[in-house]
């Protein structure tokens, strides 16, 4: 009988509902994951959940919002009643629709409640999913617990400044999270993507903007929602058992490189010979 890298263990994904968070729900199922595909969008978990389900693997669609800590109690609740345990706890959810991301915009004009709006789903939400869930991991024997945050909570940029905030608040979560835990075996770590295009994301940027972000990612390739589903289920797997506290970026080294690399790279393309 062929092994997955997450056989039986229980498994909370949330905003699971599309692109990336559906994607490391699917992988950690097909990796025999009992996998909870949580979201605000019932619709979309269902339908992730059923996709899951349909291929072979065990998976529960629940509605939950990050914004309101009565809902995440229940959605805690649910799994506990369901499955008895939780190994695997992956905070992948984010308020990042685009009435949000547009209004996240210049510093001057910020509204208090465009960056208070982004720290409720992405920080204050990824800390209540940790507080209800991590008792139980407690007495489960241990756990793994896996942050998203972003490239940009690394560098400065001109745009979003609330979102970056928020993610780089959750770096220091992930932190203080491995640390008040590690001895209860609970490992909790951060994947940071880089652009990874959903269809909708896509459509709203112009080929310019693409070929711009294109040029300073280091490999030859524009990232997919599986490169970050790769890095989620080795950080969920007992192959990572000794990693914790880690801040990962698995952006295609977008994040890491001088600031001048891709002028260099035409010019070297450039010169004779
Ligand atoms: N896509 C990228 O290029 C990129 C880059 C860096 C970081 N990230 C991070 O990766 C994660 C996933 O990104 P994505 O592009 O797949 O996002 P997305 O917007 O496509 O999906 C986010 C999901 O979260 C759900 N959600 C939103 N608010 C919620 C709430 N209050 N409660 C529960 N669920 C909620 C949405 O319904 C949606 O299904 C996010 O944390 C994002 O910040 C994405």
């Amino acid at each position: 009988m062929k092994m997955g890298l997450v056989d039986n263990k229980v498994a909370i994904v949330t905003g699971a509902g599309a692109n990336i968070g559906e994607a490391c729900a699917k992988m950690l199922a097909a990796q025999g994951a009992k996998t909870i595909v949580a979201d605000i969008n019932l619709d979309g978990a269902e339908r992730v959940a059923n996709e899951i389900v349909g291929s072979g693997g065990t998976a529960l669609a629940h509605a939950v919002d990050l914004g309101d800590e009565t809902s995440i109690a229940a959605l805690v609740s649910a799994v506990m009643e369901k499955f008895g345990r939780i190994d695997i706890l992956h905070n992948n959810a984010a308020n990042t629709g685009a009435a949000q991301m547009t209004r996240d915009a210049a510093l001057t004009d910020m509204e208090a409640e465009v960056w208070d709006a982004a720290f409720d789903v992405n920080t204050r939400g990824t800390m209540l999913m940790t507080k209800h869930v991590a008792p139980h991991m407690i007495a489960g024997g241990g756990g793994s617990i896996i942050n998203t945050s972003s490239g940009v909570s690394l560098l400065g940029d001109i745009l979003n400044p609330a979102y970056s905030a928020s993610k780089a608040a959750v770096n220091a979560l992930t932190r203080n999270t491995a640390a008040q835990f590690g001895r209860a075996n609970i490992r909790c770590n951060a994947i940071l993507p880089g652009l990874v295009l959903s269809p909708v994301a896509r459509a709203q940027m112009s080929e310019a903007q693409l070929d711009m972000i294109q040029r300073h990612v280091l490999l030859p390739r524009e990232s997919v929602a599986d490169d970050i589903a790769g890095a989620v289920l080795w950080l969920a797997s007992d192959l990572s058992g000794f990693v914790t506290g880690q801040i990962i970026s698995a952006d295609g080294g977008i994040c890491h490189h001088q600031p001048h690399y891709a002028d260099m790279m035409d010019m070297m393309a450039a010169a004779p010979g």
